[in-house]
């Protein structure tokens, strides 16, 4: 029988998160981890989840699992929605086994749920039609991150479904940045999971007890996303590096920074990245250094006596990639 297969990238957000849940742009790399996804017909209606994170059947509003987790339902409803949003697009009832393999960290703001419901999405669609655009898998995605945070930007399945480096505004419209050096990445995780949802929340109240402050925070960001784009397209490595040190700064002063993550910061800065910041929701999660042009193992020894988990990584050229399978 046929499988529709997918492969999808994570992310690291290099300039501009939650700032850019307000209108202001923001900077986001693919990087080399991927979320694989193999879909297949089953007889019925329902949708048959596996994965790592658990597993589970989907039958209209019914769900079982032998799972002993609880939690395992709403860890796999962002798979069944992707799953869903394209039957229900191409008008299909079908029954479906999907599986989900992924390599990449959960809950710690490396966009591992984005990979997932894009890669989700383009197995389904390659599945039985075949002529989904790049365009239209970012959109049906975007419909299960609505499910796990209520307000989301996008950023992350825009950059899982295009790859390359983006320069990204609310809305779905970004533009792929070339940047003529490579980027010597060094993500640090804490290891501290968190909900972006819950931290998006936070930023949200904040904005709404000081508003004036808020919005001064805000423009200040979406002008440091623009001269950071100016200097990645010159390879100006040390000045995007000071700017993710600037906006460190800010989201310390939106609220979504935690010791670890200061640690992790300091410790990559200290062992000779260029500049470092928290990536993503913050609250836990990860750090992004840059470091000098092979001095990536140098950084990676610094977060490590910090406490935490070096992740060497690459830039990631290409976004979603779907195959048929027999
Ligand atoms: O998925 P995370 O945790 O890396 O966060 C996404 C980035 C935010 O700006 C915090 C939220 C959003 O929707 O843009």
């Amino acid at each position: 029988m046929l499988k529709g297969c997918a492969t999808a990238p994570a992310k690291t957000i290099l300039l501009g998160e939650h700032f850019v849940v307000y209108g202001e742009p923001a900077i986001v790399t693919a990087i080399d981890r991927k979320a694989k996804v193999t879909a297949q017909e089953s007889p019925g209606t329902s949708i048959h989840i596996t994965s790592d994170l658990g597993c589970g059947t989907f039958e209209g509003a019914d769900f079982k699992t032998s799972d002993s987790c609880r939690k395992v339902r709403r860890i796999l409803e962002p798979i069944r929605i992707s799953t869903q949003s394209v039957l229900d697009y191409l008008k299909l009832k079908r029954g479906l086994d999907v599986n989900v393999e992924s390599v990449i960290p959960v809950g710690v703001g490396l966009g591992s749920s984005s990979a997932i419901s894009v890669a989700t999405v383009a197995a389904v669609g390659r599945l039985f039609d075949g002529r989904l655009s790049t365009s239209d898998i970012f959109s049906l995605a975007l419909d299960a991150e609505k499910f796990v945070h209520g307000n989301p930007s996008g950023i992350d399945q825009q950059v899982s479904a295009f790859g390359g480096i983006l320069l990204y505004r609310k809305g779905g419209t970004s533009t792929r940045l070339q940047c003529p050096v490579e980027l010597p990445l060094v993500i640090g995780n804490t290891g501290e999971s968190r909900t972006t949802g819950r931290l998006v929340e936070s930023v949200r109240q904040r904005h709404e007890r000081l508003p004036n402050i808020m919005n001064q925070l805000i423009k200040v960001a979406g002008g440091l996303v623009e001269e950071g784009a100016a200097a990645l397209k010159k390879g100006d490595l040390q000045r995007f590096a000071e700017l993710m040190d600037i906006n460190h700064g800010l989201l310390v002063s939106a609220g979504v920074s935690t010791e670890a993550l200061d640690r992790l910061a300091h410790a990559a800065k200290a062992a000779g990245a260029l500049g470092a910041k928290l990536t993503g929701a913050g609250g836990g999660g990860c750090i992004v250094a840059m470091s000098e042009p092979g001095e990536q193992s140098k950084v990676a020894e610094g977060i490590k006596r910090a406490g935490g988990e070096p992740i060497i990584v690459e830039k990631a050229d290409t976004g979603v990639q779907s195959w048929l399978e027999k």
